[in-house]
């Protein structure tokens, strides 16, 4: 009892520098539960030459006191090909994972746990891909990153929220196929003369924003800043202030610095880019991602003890998945 109590208070000293940037988003009783957690990760990630890749949508203790690289899945998987470790944990989601493992594939790459999917990437399969493909004859296809790498491998290119606009321009062609995100897909297709043809798809958690919640919240704050992620639907995107991929958003906050401003988006973040702005009131209105939340700390702790779970895509699938984000990748931003 003593001695945990002394391990206790040796992690919240070891990591007050740490506390001091997030107290403003995660109260002291919480932190106690963490510290420990957070200097032992740190001491695995050097014992093994590990880095951590943390989605925005990270919780801020994952977010500020584990990850050595944080963005959105751009800059994720950019990263992701180049890091020089041996192994790279993804704190994010199991397209996530895959990605990275496509990019850089003689690393050991982590996912914490196997059960944070994406209600994307579940919308569509490799024979839902077919079938476009024979009903669209000669149209290519881009996917979104939330997809499987089986789905990936039915693709000509992938994009993600970041640069969905410059990957359909890209192609040079009038008319495309783009999978699964339709919301994503309709809001593209208003900036660009190229037709999309889309799929169904949605994300779970941006569909539950509504346009009259948008126009209640400037009613209740008529100072406020509205901005939202693509994935939400287009109405919605409509009564925003601006529209961008995860990064673009914290990168719009930083440059405008709004007094007040509401990121439609997944919980968390609001959280992660508030630490960084103590000027700047964010209202919440929270959605969680259920995916992303299963990664905690405790489980990215067992990852690195245990070396689970090692993300393995068989080479049939590999070859032609990586070829269709490498592509991406080389689009210039
Ligand atoms: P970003 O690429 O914008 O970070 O989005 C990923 C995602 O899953 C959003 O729900
Ligand atoms: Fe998938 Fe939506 Fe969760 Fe992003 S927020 S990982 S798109 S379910």
């Amino acid at each position: 009892m003593a001695q945990a109590f002394s391990s206790v208070k040796a992690a919240l000293e070891a990591t007050a520098q740490t506390y001091d940037r997030v107290r403003a988003v995660i109260p002291p009783e919480e932190w106690a539960g963490f510290a420990e957690d957070i200097l032992a990760i740190r001491e695995l990630k050097h014992k093994r030459r590990a880095v951590i890749l943390a989605h925005n949508y990270m919780t801020p203790e994952i977010f500020h006191g584990v990850a050595d690289i944080t963005g959105d899945s751009l800059a994720l998987a950019r990263k992701a090909a180049s890091v020089e470790v041996d192994v790279i944990v993804s704190a994010g989601v199991h397209f996530m994972a895959e990605t990275a493992k496509l990019l850089n594939p003689s690393r050991t790459v982590l996912i914490p746990n196997l059960d944070a999917g994406c209600s994307l990437a579940e919308s569509i399969t490799p024979e839902d891909v077919r079938v476009l493909k024979a009903r669209h004859a000669g149209l290519p296809v881009i996917t979104y990153v939330n997809t499987s790498a089986a789905v990936k491998a039915e693709c000509d290119i992938c994009c993600t929220s970041g640069n969905a606009k410059q990957i359909v321009e890209s192609l040079g062609v009038p008319e495309v196929i783009m999978v699964p995100d339709g919301y994503l897909g309709r809001n593209v297709a208003k900036t660009t003369q190229v037709k999309i043809i889309l799929w169904n798809g949605s994300c779970e958690v941006h569909e539950r924003f509504t346009a009259q919640e948008v126009r209640d919240y400037r009613a209740q704050h008529p100072d406020i800043a509205v901005i939202a992620h693509p994935e939400c639907p287009p109405d919605v995107v409509a009564e925003a202030d601006f529209a961008g991929s995860t990064v673009k958003m914290s990168d719009w906050v930083a440059q405008k610095k709004p007094p007040k401003v509401m990121l439609l988006t997944e919980c968390s973040m609001s959280d992660n880019v508030a630490v960084d702005h103590p000027d700047i009131e964010f209202v919440r209105p929270c959605q969680l991602c259920p995916h992303m939340k299963k990664i905690t700390l405790k489980s990215i702790r067992r990852a690195l003890e245990d070396n689970t779970y090692q993300v393995e895509i068989p080479e049939a699938i590999a070859t032609p998945a990586r070829r269709a984000v490498q592509r991406m990748i080389e689009v210039p931003a």
